[in-house]
């Protein structure tokens, strides 16, 4: 393990090391290297099959990498399961729905807790345990902005508040870190920019990493985009660099 390199002395939150990822002939992830400090805003961008959810599933240790590094605040994590990761501090959420639409929105939260906890069922421990549960419960809907909706069932939720509450999940095991695969997935533009406001306002000390193909919410959020393309980072920039670049407009116009 090095941090030399760091000039600040600061420990990146994520860093990956020449990642790669073969699933039989086909590479998916190749040689992807990327740091993320804390409070860092990221987004990674890149055509359907660009190799951007792969990417995540090695962060978070769903897939065995093929060769390569992801370090967690320096340490070398690569061949750690996901809920290890969980515990020193990586949250994501997916591409699809993660929630049980016939509950209501404090239940979902607390499920999500009680979930992260060892003392599930021990009946002595239970009645303390149950309100330091609700308490966080309350906390981070309190944050979110979603205290005033605790009681509805999720289903009745509208597309975009769904997808909030999913993040709002993510945050009951107090990441350091958070990977979003496509939050405004599906959204209508009014939803989507909802959702950019949502994700502005979380902790500045929570590092965000975003794929996301809206690009007005990656725009919005990420101050610094890494375009994917074949499993490959293309280029890395702030969204002026990357609205600029023709290299990038090129894979987006399908000329190359
Ligand atoms: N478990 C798997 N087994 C075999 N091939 C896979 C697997 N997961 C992904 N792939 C392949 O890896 C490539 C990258 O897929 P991935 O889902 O990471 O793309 P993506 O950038 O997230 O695309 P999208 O924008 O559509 O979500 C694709 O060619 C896909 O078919
Ligand atoms: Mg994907």
């Amino acid at each position: 393990m090095s941090s030399e390199s760091q000039t600040s002395g600061e420990v990146p939150v994520l860093e990956l090391r020449q990642l790669c990822k073969s699933f039989g002939g086909l590479q998916a992830t190749r040689e992807v290297t990327l740091r993320i400090m804390p409070g860092d805003r990221q987004a990674i961008i890149g055509p359907n099959g660009a190799g951007k959810t792969t990417l995540f599933n090695l962060i978070t240790g769903i897939y065995p990498v093929t060769s390569g590094q992801v370090l967690l605040f320096g340490q070398d994590v690569t061949k750690w399961p996901s809920h290890k990761r969980t515990a020193m501090g990586m949250a994501r959420t997916f591409q699809v729905t993660h929630l049980f639409p016939g509950l209501t929105v404090l239940d979902n939260v607390l499920l999500a807790i009680k979930g992260l906890r060892r003392s599930k069922f021990v009946m002595w421990r239970f009645l303390s345990s149950y309100k330091e549960v609700y308490d966080k419960a309350y906390h981070l809907l309190e944050q979110a902005g979603f205290l005033d909706r605790k009681d509805l069932e999720v289903r009745n939720l509208s597309h975009g508040e769904q997808r909030q509450l999913e993040i709002v999940l993510g945050l009951a095991s107090d990441p350091k870190i958070l990977l979003l695969d496509e939050p405004a997935a599906g959204l209508s533009s009014g939803e989507s920019t909802d959702m950019a406001k949502f994700l502005m306002k979380l902790d500045p000390k929570l590092a965000i990493l975003l794929i996301e193909h809206d690009m007005d919410v990656v725009f919005d959020v990420a101050s610094q985009i890494s375009v994917l393309h074949f499993g490959q980072i293309l280029e890395t920039g702030t969204p002026k660099q990357i609205h600029s670049s023709a290299k990038v407009q090129e894979i987006y116009l399908g000329t190359d």
